[in-house]
C-alpha cells in the first residue's frame, strides 16, 4: 500500500463486471493494487499486467500465481504481447493512467516539485527521453508548443523563451535549474500549480504519453470480445478527453462514423454517460483520488 494506494478500488471492479474465469488485462500495474483485487477474484481464469517501470516489475514478482503475467513493456503494444502469449480475446482491460505514488516519491524519478534531482521523469528507467533531453535539445518553438498544448501553460511561449535563454550559458540539469526559470513567470501565490503544469507538460512528452493512449485504446477495441469491459481512469482533461470520446464516437476528434441507415459506427458503447468520481472519503484518505474520473464503456 506504501507504494500506491489504489483509486476507486470497488468501482472499477464493479466496471469491470468480472467474470471468475474470465481474461484480463491491467494496463498499469504500479503497485498491483487493482491487479491484486482482479486476481483475488478470478477462479480460475487469467490476469495480464503491463507496465514499463523497473520498479513495478519488482513489485510484480511478489505475486507467485500461475494465473498472473507481468509484461514489462509500454502499454502501446497490447495487442502485439498479448499475440505473443497467444491470446486473441480478453473478457475486459483496466487503465490507471499516469504516475503512480512510487514515482512521485522517488526523488531520483524527478517526476515532483518537491525534491532537487536530475531532470529525468521517465517511466521506463530505459527509456532514451529524459525531461533534460527535452529542455536542453527542443528548439523553443517545440518547447513552446509542449507547455502550451500539454501543461495548458498560460505564457509558454515566453516560459520557452526564458528556458532556451537560460540554457545557453549552461545545460538545465536539475529540478531547482528548471524552477529557478520556472518561477520568474509564475503568478505569484499560484507557484505550486504553475510548476505542476510545467512538470506535467514534461512528462507527458518524455513519456509520450498521449499517443501511447490513443494508440492503446485503439487496440482495446481489437482485443476486447463482445461484451467484455474497458475501464479507464485518467487524472486530468487532456487524458480524460480521449478516453471519453473513445468510448462515445469509437474517434479521438470529430463526429462518429455512421452506417447508411445512421447508426453510429463504433466499437465501444459508454456504461457511465458522466465519469464516476470517488466519494469525500476516498478522498479524505487518498488525495490523489480527487482529480480521478472513471469511465466504463462495453464492447459492442
Ligand atoms: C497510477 S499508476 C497505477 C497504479 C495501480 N493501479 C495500483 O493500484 O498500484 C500508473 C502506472 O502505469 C504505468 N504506466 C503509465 N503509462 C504507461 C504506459 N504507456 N505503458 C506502460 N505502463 C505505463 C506507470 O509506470 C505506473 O506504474
Amino acid at each position: 500500500m506504501s507504494y500506491h494506494q489504489p483509486v476507486m478500488l470497488q468501482e472499477c471492479l464493479e466496471g469491470l463486471l468480472l467474470k471468475p474465469g474470465g481474461v484480463y488485462v491491467d494496463l498499469t500495474f504500479g503497485g498491483g493494487g487493482h491487479s491484486r483485487a482482479i486476481l483475488e477474484r478470478l477462479e480460475g481464469g487469467r490476469l495480464f499486467g503491463f507496465d514499463q517501470d523497473d520498479d513495478a516489475r519488482e513489485q510484480a514478482e511478489k505475486i507467485q500465481d500461475p494465473r498472473f503475467r507481468f509484461v514489462q513493456t509500454n502499454f502501446r503494444y497490447l495487442k502485439r504481447y498479448l499475440k505473443l502469449y497467444g491470446v486473441k480475446q480478453v473478457d475486459g482491460v483496466l487503465a490507471d493512467l499516469g504516475v503512480s505514488s512510487h514515482q512521485l516519491d522517488e526523488a531520483a524519478r524527478g517526476f515532483s516539485t518537491r525534491f532537487n534531482a536530475n531532470l529525468d521523469m521517465r517511466m521506463d528507467q530505459q527509456g532514451e527521453l529524459s525531461a533534460r533531453e527535452v529542455l536542453n535539445t527542443y528548439s523553443e518553438q517545440d518547447l513552446h508548443r509542449i507547455l502550451g498544448q500539454f501543461g495548458e501553460v498560460k505564457n509558454a511561449k515566453t516560459l520557452a523563451g526564458a528556458l532556451v535563454a537560460a540554457r545557453v550559458n549552461s545545460p538545465l540539469e536539475t529540478i531547482d535549474d528548471l524552477k529557478e526559470v520556472v518561477n520568474r513567470f509564475a503568478p505569484r501565490g499560484r507557484e505550486f500549480k504553475y510548476q505542476a503544469q510545467v512538470f506535467q507538460a514534461l512528462r507527458i512528452e518524455v513519456n509520450d504519453e498521449l499517443k501511447a493512449l490513443e494508440e492503446a485504446l485503439e487496440q482495446t477495441a481489437e482485443v476486447i470480445r463482445p461484451g467484455g469491459r474497458l475501464v479507464v481512469m485518467s487524472y486530468h482533461s487532456l487524458e480524460d478527453r480521449p478516453v471519453k470520446n473513445f468510448m462515445a464516437k469509437g474517434k479521438f476528434r470529430g463526429e462518429a462514423e455512421k452506417d447508411f441507415f445512421g447508426n453510429m459506427l463504433r466499437p465501444f458503447v459508454p456504461v457511465t454517460k458522466k465519469p464516476v468520481e470517488a466519494g469525500p472519503e476516498e478522498v479524505a484518505v487518498n488525495n490523489r483520488a480527487r482529480s480521478a474520473k472513471l469511465r466504463v464503456a462495453v464492447k459492442v
